[in-house]
């Protein structure tokens, strides 16, 4: 298994998920070699919840890293699951070119490119 992926399952462990009971873990890859993980952390307040890309994504932020090559995803389910639309828009404002791999808990793979899961994104220049 890609050491990528190998992370995200490490970060899967981390998930806070009592209310769906639905674990995700992921780890990004910045363009520098440093990566951070992340996983889904609900509240019962359920609109809290953030998901496990996010929850990387911004920890890497907030860490200095800027730009990104990959995602690796891994969840619950047995197939591979895509990213949900909130976090394909988030990944978007730092890594339009990003590579995501997704794997199931079943063992299979699936990869796409971010333009492949989110086509015409949302990508004005506000003043
Ligand atoms: N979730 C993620 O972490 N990533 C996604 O891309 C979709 C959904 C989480 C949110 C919630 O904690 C649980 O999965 C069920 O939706």
């Amino acid at each position: 298994m890609d050491s990528l992926a190998a992370f995200a399952q490490q970060m899967l462990e981390r998930a806070y998920a009592p209310y769906s009971r639905f674990r995700v873990g992921a780890a990004i890859e910045a363009e520098d070699g440093r990566r951070f993980g992340g996983c889904n952390i609900e509240n019962r307040s359920y609109g809290t919840t953030i998901c496990a890309e996010r929850t990387a994504l911004f920890s890497a932020v907030a860490a200095g890293a800027r730009r990104f090559r990959r995602l690796a995803l891994t969840t619950d389910a047995p197939l591979p699951m895509a990213p949900c639309g909130i976090c394909r828009q988030a990944l978007n404002e730092f890594a339009p070119d990003l590579d995501v791999i997704s794997t199931g808990a079943a063992g299979g793979e699936q990869r796409w490119t971010l333009r492949e899961l989110l086509p015409a994104a949302f990508d004005a220049r506000l003043p």
